[in-house]
């Protein structure tokens, strides 16, 4: 049987119509297509159409007294938001690297040490694939509260195949078992192992030669990546590790210029990769050359805000023609949030996004920069009915107001499940 859902009359719709063939660059990242009193009208799961009130009342008259009926009188209505970029799938926390950084101690300093990446590395490789799984879940129905129905989610929590390849099945798992979309990415050149440490040359052939052809015959991710960074993975070795994904048909991602200048801007546009991420410290060559190339700028203001590091420079991106998107990061090291409105509020304060920009870097430019863009990202007929309802009577309250979450209703694949701000009681979502 037909099922149809009617969101009715919302004081705005932000549809983001008309960005799904390519991602929004310059002025057009300020095309939010707002429909003011609109209603999107849902069937099977599937947008059917999004006009005014008036007009779907009269469109669908037959059919209204049959549809699963969501008021949305005095809220606003945008795409589900996606998370383009998060290492997901972890175990444990770090807070007292981030007490020690608090008294002086930097990041590097930590990693180097062995703690950092390393430390993540060591609890998840002692976690069993039911542990991840439990701690992972309670991290997706976090990203659902507010707001988000699809992620990236990242491995190089491993640094072995063994290791590597649990999270990327636990991942793999959750996204046929949570109704979140989870888009995944191998990462095994996170970080090269500490025991390791002074061979790495060896370490980047295990991933190309070791793990990388296992990823890609057991269909375990989409992209590849890797953390281009002084005292991490030079640029030869990340090219030669991005080169070699490709010829696996794994698309290349780039952690580029996030603690010191370093080339990965100027790498991303040289390997083709689909997006460059972090960029705080992206040279105007590299801007210049993404812009160029096509490649989309992944902007983490979580990381500076967390680091208390200086933030990427979005505006000359944006201005320069680089299509930028934005996300959380979400990891226990560098940018511990799962709010990707919070995310929204850092964009406009601390890089200088307008509110419509950072709506626009966190639906449709973040579905391109993760190759969803066909099916979500936006609300136009066609695609998945992934929708957030926003207790606020106007998109400028959404990141104006801070560190508050405004998600009323969430709705995934036609089906609803956050209702007043809290999750709908679901076998799978009440299971923890
Ligand atoms: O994106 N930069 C490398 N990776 C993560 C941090 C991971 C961690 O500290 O656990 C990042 O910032
Ligand atoms: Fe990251």
């Amino acid at each position: 049987m037909t099922q149809t859902m009617y969101i009715s009359n919302a004081a705005e719709v932000i549809t983001m119509s008309g960005h799904s063939e390519q991602p929004a660059t310059k002025e057009r990242m300020s095309d939010i297509h707002v429909i003011k009193n609109g209603s999107v009208w849902i069937k099977d799961g599937i947008i059917e159409d999004v006009d005014t009130d008036e007009n779907i009342r009269k469109k669908y008259a037959d059919d209204i007294r049959m549809a699963e009926y969501i008021d949305a009188t005095g809220k606003i209505v945008t795409p589900g938001l996606i998370d383009p970029h998060t290492h997901l799938v972890h175990a444990g926390t770090r807070e007292n690297e981030y007490a020690m950084r608090l008294k002086g101690k930097t990041y590097m300093e930590i990693m180097n040490a062995g703690g950092g990446i390393h430390a993540t590395t060591r609890a998840t490789k002692a976690a069993s694939h039911e542990e991840l799984y439990r701690q992972t879940k309670k991290r997706l129905n976090q990203f659902l509260l507010h707001g988000v129905t699809t992620v990236e989610a990242k491995s190089g929590y491993g640094l072995s195949w063994e290791d590597e390849r649990k999270q990327l099945e636990v991942a793999q798992q959750l996204q046929n078992d949570h109704p979140i979309d989870i888009v995944s990415t191998f990462m095994g050149a996170h970080a090269v192992p500490f025991e390791e440490k002074d061979n790495p040359d060896a370490f980047v052939d295990r991933v190309i030669y070791e793990m990388l052809p296992e990823v890609a015959k057991k269909n375990l991710a989409v992209f590849n990546d890797v953390f281009c960074e002084r005292g991490v993975f030079t640029p030869e070795q990340s090219k030669r590790i991005l080169e070699a994904g490709k010829e696996h048909g794994l698309i290349p991602k780039i952690h580029a210029d996030e603690i010191e200048p370093y080339g990965g801007a100027e790498i991303a546009a040289e390997v083709g990769a689909i997006s460059a991420e972090h960029l705080l410290k992206a040279s105007d060559e590299g801007i210049r050359k993404m812009a160029e190339a096509g490649v989309i700028g992944v902007l983490l203001p979580g990381t500076a805000f967390f680091l208390m590091a200086e933030y990427a420079n979005a505006r000359k991106m944006i201005d320069s023609g680089v299509p930028v998107a934005l996300s959380t990061d979400a990891n226990p090291g560098s940018s511990p949030t799962i709010s990707l409105p919070f995310i929204m509020n850092l964009g406009c304060l601390n890089m200088s996004m307008t509110p419509e920009e950072v709506l626009t870097a966190t639906t449709i430019n973040a579905a391109h920069a993760i190759k969803c863009a066909h099916e979500a990202g936006s609300l136009e007929k066609g695609k998945r009915a992934d929708v957030t309802i926003w207790d606020v009577p106007n998109y400028l309250m959404l990141s104006y107001q801070y560190g508050m979450n405004h998600v009323d209703t969430v709705i995934k694949a036609g089906r609803k499940l956050v209702e007043g701000g809290s999750l709908c009681k679901d076998e799978i979502l009440s299971q923890y």
